[in-house]
């Protein structure tokens, strides 16, 4: 696992050229690694930063971190701007971190009980048993924390009572107070207009930071995020959805001039 200074990747976009009008046109991302995932891109509902910069104010993490679902890199990046080691990686290439990487992948490791990082922060794909597969595997490689963004929904299921959360509780659960709303493919702020085909379903599910704590496992407890903590992150928030957003206008760029 590499720590070091992460750069944001322009991978050659991949062309095809029109039988009709003989035109090269420039395809989106492809993963390397083949999953039925693969239909709905991955399940990219990217996460504003307030969300985690809510979360670094109520729990501490202490060494480096891997992001293995990054995205576009919205956690790596806060996280950076903490002054954190973070290793970015996805199943699919977004432009930020190391691509065709399955998390699913390292089940072998979890299993021999191998540690990768010191902690974990994500939020993780939630098609088919992805979120249990994250949790299980997430735990066994970590040293310190597991932290994961997910449903509340999530604790619910008999399946995963028995094939989780009986074997590893979560330490604590971390439920915003202040409704957290995430849409497909791009970061919206409280306020923002939310996008059109995202309306019905928007706002409409409560998330919770589920934490793993290998220091204090025995401990389980819930506990909320106060809106006021919410609130008092939101500029920088913004700014790094700014940030994010105007490196994803230079790669598309970059895309359309090769
Ligand atoms: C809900 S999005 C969250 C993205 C990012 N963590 C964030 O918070 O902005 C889930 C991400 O998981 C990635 N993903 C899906 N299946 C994966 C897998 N098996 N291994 C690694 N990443 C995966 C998707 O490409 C997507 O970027």
């Amino acid at each position: 696992m590499h720590f070091g200074q992460e750069r944001f990747q322009t991978p050659m976009p991949k062309t095809k050229k029109s039988k009709l009008s003989g035109k090269e046109y420039v395809l989106a991302p492809q993963p390397r690694v083949q999953r039925k995932a693969d239909s709905s891109e991955g399940d990219y509902y990217p996460t504003p930063p307030w969300a985690l910069l809510a979360l670094l104010a109520v729990e501490e993490f202490q060494g480096n971190v891997w992001e293995p679902a990054c995205g576009e890199g919205y956690l790596s990046l806060t996280l950076r701007s903490r002054g954190m080691k973070v290793h970015s990686s996805d199943l699919f290439g977004r432009g930020y971190g190391t691509a065709g990487v399955d998390f699913t992948s390292y089940r072998e490791h979890a299993d021999q009980g191998q540690k990768l990082a010191d902690n974990i922060i994500t939020n993780p794909p939630y098609l088919e048993d992805l979120p249990a597969e994250f949790m299980k595997i997430g735990h066994s490689v970590t040293r310190n924390k597991l932290a994961l963004l997910m449903r509340l929904a999530v604790l619910e299921g008999q399946e995963r009572y028995h094939d989780v959360y009986t074997k590893i509780p979560p330490s604590r659960v971390w439920i915003f107070s202040k409704r957290l709303t995430m849409v497909k493919n791009r970061v919206i702020h409280p306020g923002d207009k939310v996008p059109e085909g995202e309306k019905k379903k928007a706002g409409t599910v409560a998330y919770a930071w589920f934490i793993w704590d290998h220091k204090s496992p025995d401990v389980k407890r819930f506990d909320f995020i106060p809106p006021a903590i919410c609130n008092q992150v939101m500029a920088e928030s913004k700014a790094i959805t700014q940030l994010v957003e105007s490196r994803r206008d230079r790669l598309s760029s970059l895309r359309m001039a090769a």
